[in-house]
């Protein structure tokens, strides 16, 4: 079904189409920048008298005779130089209510055309703990799979782990050195992390232990039976404790087909692009460079270089190191490949750093020239997560924060808040509740960000009953479930089976009373689930969900401070209820699809 906006939309486009010639193209209708002058606008008689000379005031009086505004809105008005506001009918709202509140989708359809993506999210390079850096990347990965999920898609999660990089070379060399079996079962991450901090710093003063480093990485890709076994061996621990964090976080996936999967096609993707003349030798290395199609400027093989006579130079994407051995590029193209071939993937959506935009960029524009043009690639980017200081977030010693750490640390701070709130409450009731209520703050606290944005991390904040947070976004959940408690089951149920009744018949009795001002507030929000929904997936940008969330939270909050639930004028009753349930059901929907639980009380 159609969201209020859809369908002004779709009845302002209808009109445009009828009247106009040639048809400014749309959308056509927004929200209106001040709601006290309706809930819609449009400017297209703007647009198109500017575009045919014609007095838009005019233009605006014949579309308001054209446009079937009559069921849905009251008498629109012209406003200005030729704006036209629409308001939606009381009548019309309530009914809508009535539809969605039915519907166990909440009235939010499938797609027609469901599309088959790989998300690729998370991903850390393993053999080293996670810590906050991965944080963003897992939520907000999970969060779009969530969605695109709900709305119908065909969705393969994909966690591309780094368990093949330079960072093995290093920790093979390392570990062959003074690797100890017995601290690695003891300690997995700690002694790797030991045994790499050391190698790194000895490489980085002596070339001949970066050799040594990167011949190992290459006996590995050769597939030299000790460093296979060794590396499998620490692949194992770090699965484990991958596994340990996703469960605890609720995010799953449906593939790890890590860097290392793809090992054996490389050479075959490299030859092929040699093959095909996109990639080639240079330096004893084999590259992909520009194919000077694009202007310079927008040519991610070039950049640009004022010593130059072109004014640019060479960018070139590496695939086969001097030494033999691939990279991270040559497999992510390996990937990409597969993922066509293997999964009929239709889209694939990379939720990583933004400090890897050269690096897809270049990726796509390889993709494109190799065939692989009819698959929609997107690089859903992220900035970083920063500490007091507004420095990337680190521990006091500068070391990173390790994410196993930081749930515990949000596990325990709402813990002291819910201890202190419902002391009468068992341990492990207070420990549950902790676990829903501080994992979905830190959670919402990453997602209601503008992804591109990088966000000082703050612990109170984020944890605050008031604001845009999760707490409070549940909290409003929670009292609804209170309301319906205190009314008791029987009561509620009654009511729903009236209501669903009369909303049947509709719209000869109307069931969905929207008499106070907050009331009508609160069911023309309802009404906008869907619009947010699409405008986040659309954008990979959940945070446009959250803030629709906090919306909704705010006008409910408002609603049941001024209009009493539990009253005894039957109708009225039964119509808040519904409002409630609707706003209950709305919420836990939209918090699921973050990621983020909802709680009985709190
Ligand atoms: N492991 C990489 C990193 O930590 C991220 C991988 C993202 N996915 C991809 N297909 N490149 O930087």
């Amino acid at each position: 079904m159609n969201t209020p906006r859809q369908e002004m939309e779709a009845r302002v486009a209808q009109a445009v189409a009828k009247l106009f010639s040639p048809v400014p193209s749309g959308p056509y209708v927004r929200p209106c920048p001040d709601p006290r002058h309706g809930d819609f606008q449009t400017n297209v008689a703007l647009v198109q008298g500017k575009q045919s000379q014609t007095n838009p005031r005019e233009l605006a009086e014949k579309l308001v005779e054209t446009i079937a505004w009559n069921d849905i809105a009251k008498p629109p008005e012209i406003a200005g130089p030729g704006f036209i506001n629409f308001q939606l009918k009381t009548e019309y709202i309530a009914q809508q209510i009535g539809r969605r509140w039915i519907d166990e989708r909440l009235g939010i359809p499938v797609v027609e055309k469901p599309e088959t993506l790989v998300i690729d999210y998370s991903a850390p390079n393993i053999a080293k703990e996670m810590h906050v850096g991965h944080l963003r990347s897992t939520i907000l990965g999970d969060a779009l799979a969530r969605l695109y999920c709900f709305l119908g898609h065909k969705v393969i999660a994909d966690n591309h782990i780094g368990d093949w990089g330079t960072g093995f070379g290093m920790i093979l060399f390392g570990y062959k050195r003074e690797g100890d079996p017995e601290k690695l079962k003891q300690d997995p991450f700690g002694h790797l992390e030991t045994i790499y901090r050391k190698i790194q710093a000895k490489a980085k003063a002596d070339e001949s232990v970066r050799e040594a480093a990167k011949r190992e990485l290459v006996l590995l890709q050769q597939g030299d039976p000790k460093s296979r076994e060794l590396w499998a061996q620490f692949l194992k621990y770090s699965l484990d404790a991958l596994e340990q964090i996703y469960q605890r976080l609720g995010v799953h996936f449906d593939h790890t087909l890590g860097e290392s999967f793809y090992n054996d096609l490389l050479p075959g993707v490299v030859n092929d692009l040699v093959r095909r003349g996109i990639a080639r030798e240079s330096e004893g290395a084999i590259a992909i460079f520009s194919e000077g199609k694009l202007p310079p400027k927008d040519d991610p093989f070039l950049v640009s270089d004022k010593e130059s006579a072109s004014g640019f130079r060479d960018n070139p994407l590496l695939i086969r190191k001097s030494d033999g051995g691939f990279n991270y590029a040559a497999t992510d193209l390996a990937t990409l490949r597969y993922r066509h071939e293997h999964f009929r993937a239709e889209r694939v959506i990379y939720v990583v750093d933004g400090r890897q935009q050269m690096h897809f960029r270049q990726i796509f524009d390889a993709a494109r020239r190799w065939g692989y043009d009819g698959m929609k690639l997107e690089h859903v980017w992220f900035g970083t997560i920063l500490g007091p200081d507004k420095k990337p977030i680190k521990t006091r010693d500068g070391g990173d924060v390790k994410l196993k750490a930081l749930l515990a640390e949000a596990e325990e701070r709402a813990g002291k808040i819910i201890v202190e709130k419902r002391p009468e409450l068992s341990n492990s009731e207070q420990a549950s509740l902790a676990r829903i209520v501080g994992l979905g703050a830190l959670k919402y606290a990453d997602l209601a960000q503008n992804r591109n944005l990088d966000y000082v991390f703050n612990w109170e904040k984020l944890l605050a009953f008031d604001g845009n947070t999760a707490p409070y976004l549940q909290n409003a959940y929670v009292r609804v479930r209170a309301i319906f408690r205190k009314a008791g089951e029987q009561t509620v149920k009654d009511a729903f089976l009236k209501v669903q009744a009369l909303a049947k018949l509709e719209p000869s009795r109307p069931a969905i009373f929207l008499s106070e001002r907050v009331e009508l507030e609160l069911g023309r929000k309802l009404l906008d689930f869907a619009d947010s929904l699409l405008l986040a997936a659309g954008e990979y940008r959940p945070h446009y969900l959250c803030l629709y969330l906090f919306e909704l939270a705010t006008v409910f909050h408002k609603f049941y401070e001024a209009c009493p639930v539990l009253i005894p004028d039957e109708a009225v009753r039964n119509s808040r209820l519904v409002l409630c349930d609707l706003t209950a059901r709305t919420l836990a929907q939209g918090l699921n699809l973050l990621g983020i639980n909802v709680v009985e009380q709190m």
